[in-house]
């Protein structure tokens, strides 16, 4: 998909998002939302949704797609070492990555993306795909963008 398709579909994703925040401040309903409009609204997909940190582990939130591993020690797999570093990760071959937790054995490539809330890494928005290299860096701006919203929308983490 070219850089503007992306750009357009995003923006799209951006405003259904706000739609479905908007007026509602239950962090389950609206993350279990958020996880099912990018699901069915970015191609390729076999996984998107949450974890959230619980302590010294991260913890299954909303998704859609393949039941998945509940817990995630910090600083494991893709989406513990995106908690640990705060920083958001594009794997284009999973395999090669170090410590990758297999949820789903069809996932080929993945992009995690960090929660960050008042200076603490509060969760991470996870997504997988079968299609290798599946994510690149418009997929990285576009999902902390939509992130980004979810944030603005629930300040309290507490
Ligand atoms: N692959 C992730 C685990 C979560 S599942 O993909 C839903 C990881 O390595 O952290």
């Amino acid at each position: 998909m070219a850089t503007r398709e992306k750009e357009r579909l995003y923006a799209e994703l951006a405003d259904q998002l706000a739609a479905l925040l908007a007026g509602e401040d239950d962090l389950v309903a609206n993350t279990a939302n958020m996880a099912a409009l990018i699901y069915h609204g970015l191609p390729a997909l076999n996984w998107a949704g949450f974890y959230f940190a619980r302590g010294e582990e991260l913890v299954l939130g909303p998704f859609q797609g393949k039941p998945a591993c509940v817990r995630i020690a910090w600083g494991a797999g893709v989406c513990g070492t995106a908690a640990a570093t705060g920083a958001a990760i594009v794997v284009p071959d999973v395999d090669a990555f170090p410590g990758h937790i297999a949820c789903d054995a069809a996932s080929r490539s993945e992009l995690v993306i960090p929660l960050v809330a008042g200076g603490r890494v509060v969760g991470v928005f996870d997504l997988d795909s079968p299609i290798p290299a599946r994510f690149d860096d418009d997929d990285r701006a576009g999902c902390e963008r939509l992130v980004a919203l979810l944030l603005g929308h629930h300040r309290d983490w507490r």
